[in-house]
């Protein structure tokens, strides 16, 4: 995720107007800061690595002459965030700017295209590629506009992007376009804007136009003309009123951080099945190669882990272990060597307990390997191979997207190896990587159909004194989590273990009353948790279960439930059956007085040991 926004200004300087817009963004991302503006016939660039204020006090970002401008603060995904990775971006003859949020699936072999027609390229964005292209189409046809070269250009592009472009040929106009990242145009008497959100321009105009997906917008102070991108033919749209606080502008309406990012698991999921092919491959390799895996996190992380590990071992073969980080020097410590693989994941990139367990493993020699959602992060720099898990930045301290995200790219994984190792049929490949690509409309239906159920759900236990979370198999690292979600932000202390775990001793907690969740898809454990439900229930306890739909046994012991839409494959589901569970603690935390963006004595990233 990164945040763009452009003007053009009747009159006045564009710098001073971007700067504040970016400012308003940076909750979108922060590693990397630019702006580009034209004046005279000539672009005008400014941009470092840094958060915003950091670079302004080098670089002086209003001091940019010229009333027409772009500008960028990004969240690095390709490229980590050094100067030249930062946007905006130039073609060769530098008569082109663009800035651009989303991802390029298919930059390298433009790349490599525009590269054998002799294109050069300064960056290891993918976001270059847009530029060196526009500069091509315009070069083999120089009678077209800005407009029709970046409609073009647009046409060659997979993946998410919203962009914004200006080059000094036509120094009156901004070219927009979207596909699958948000972009909005805001008008005013005085100006005309687009951005990837209204917060950017809240306080200078209430007057919005959404751009849709497939759509190109033109800019200028005559107003804005909206194309589609895939026939040209004219849109017409009428700008909307936006009553927002600018507190609720950057919430996008929500109340809090946390609801907004639940929300926006569809999106970041389909974000995390761009990811490119080389590194997932390497990954792969490495951990083939290593003679045991340890997968090292915290947290959420850690749940994420663990779920990992029953994916590692049901589809690639593959034993790993999932240890919770501060504990890794003294479990494993002395018996890492040159032949273990450590896989670290950490949304931060920065919790100190597993950048602990990463230093001890990397003095023995081991390779080290990390899944974060911060490029530049030190997991990244310590990494042999890191991935990113694509999810943009996470405010709420309640980790939510990120356990997804993480899930999505660790079953990617898993998929890989086990094709790696020949452990898997091309039907079963083929199989599951269909379920995975339809994982963001799963977990978007869960949430349209669920969330009011799971609000009642939260009215009735609000005054609760304590929960179980029960699992089997895989479920177990979702009741793991949905457990971690209730207590941190909820303040209701909370239990969870494998269900099979009750009668060795925690059922003699159950006395009537006790509310139990029990995460039970229609997997190879559902007969023996269907057994586990009834020896809670004999007990007294109330069943809250996360079910497939029309589950009829369960429904018949259980005295609430949540339906989950049928197929999910085993393996996937601890990424749809933690929706409802975020959600359950979301609601809980409200119902109980409680803001769940802020949990007591908790910091986002935890960089003390
Ligand atoms: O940044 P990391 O993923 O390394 O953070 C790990 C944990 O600190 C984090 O998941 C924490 O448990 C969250 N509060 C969970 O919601």
């Amino acid at each position: 995720m990164c945040g763009i926004f452009g003007c053009v200004l009747k009159d006045g300087k564009a710098a001073p107007i971007i700067h504040a817009a970016l400012k308003r963004l940076e909750y979108r991302g922060y590693d990397s800061v630019g702006e580009a503006t034209i004046y005279n016939g000539k672009l005008y660039i400014k941009k470092d690595r840094g958060k915003i204020e950091e670079v302004d006090k080098i670089h002086n970002l209003d001091d940019l002459p010229g009333n027409i401008g772009v500008g960028h603060t990004r969240w690095a995904t390709h490229g980590a965030p050094l100067q030249v990775n930062a946007h905006p971006h130039l073609d060769c003859s530098e008569q082109i700017a663009i800035v651009h949020n989303g991802i390029i699936e298919n930059f390298a072999e433009l790349k490599l295209e525009l590269e054998n027609r002799g294109h050069v390229f300064k960056s290891k964005t993918d976001t270059e590629v847009a530029a060196h292209l526009i500069e091509e189409i315009l070069k083999t046809n120089p009678s077209l506009s800005l407009a029709d070269a970046v409609l073009e250009a647009v046409k060659r592009l997979d993946g998410s992007y919203a962009l914004a472009v200006i080059s000094p040929k036509e120094p009156n106009k901004m070219i927009c376009a979207r596909h699958e990242s948000p972009l909005v145009v805001g008008i005013n008497e005085k100006a005309i804007y687009c951005a990837s959100d209204i917060p950017a321009f809240l306080p200078l105009t209430n007057k919005a136009v959404i751009i849709d997906d497939g759509e190109l917008v033109t800019l200028s102070l005559e107003g804005f003309e909206i194309r589609k991108i895939a026939d040209s033919s004219l849109v017409v749209r009428e700008p909307k009123f936006i009553d927002w606080t600018p507190e609720m502008a950057v919430k996008q309406g929500y109340p809090h951080f946390m609801l907004k990012e639940i929300h926006e698991q569809p999106a970041t999921l389909r974000n995390t099945l761009r990811l490119q092919e080389q590194y997932l491959d390497l990954m792969a390799t490495f951990l083939d190669r290593a003679r045991e895996v340890y997968l090292v996190a915290c947290g959420t992380s850690y749940h994420a882990c663990l779920a990992a590990s029953y994916m590692f071992s049901k589809l690639a073969f593959l034993a790993t272990y999932p240890v919770i980080a501060s504990e890794f020097v003294e479990q494993h410590g002395k018996s890492v060597n040159i032949d273990s693989a450590i896989l670290a994941v950490s949304q931060s990139g920065e919790t100190a307990d597993t950048l602990a367990a990463v230093n001890c493993a990397r003095q023995r020699a081991a390779t080290i390997l990390g899944l974060t959602n911060v490029i530049g992060s030190t997991l990244t720099r310590v990494s042999r191979v890191y991935i990113g898990q694509q999810s943009g930045p996470e405010i709420g301290v309640a980790a939510t997207k990120t356990f997804t995200s993480q899930l999505s790219v660790l079953a990617q994984l898993a998929l890989r190896l086990a094709k790696k190792r020949g452990k898997i049929s091309q039907d079963e490949m083929d199989y599951l990587a269909e379920k995975m690509e339809k994982l963001p409309d799963t977990v978007e239906t869960i949430i349209q159909t669920q969330e009011e159920n799971v609000k009642q759900i939260a009215k009735k236990y609000k005054d609760a004194k304590t929960f179980f979370f029960l699992g089997r198999g895989i479920s177990t690292a979702t009741a793991y989590e949905g457990r971690l979600k209730l207590m941190e932000i909820a303040y209701v202390p909370a239990i969870a273990f494998p269900a099979g775990e009750s009668k060795h001793g925690p059922i003699s907690l159950i006395e009537q009353g006790f509310p139990v969740v029990f995460i039970c898809p229609k997997d190879e454990t559902h007969k023996t948790i269907v057994g586990n439900i009834m020896e809670m229930k004999a007990r007294g306890a109330l069943i809250i279960a996360v079910i497939e739909k029309d589950d009829e046994e369960i429904k018949s012991l259980a005295d609430d439930w949540i339906e989950m839409p049928k197929g999910i494959p085993e393996v996937l589901s601890p990424i749809p059956y933690i929706i409802p569970l975020q959600l359950l603690a979301y609601y809980m935390a409200v119902e109980r007085g409680h803001n769940p963006d802020m949990p007591r004595n908790l910091a986002k990233s935890v960089t003390v040991k």
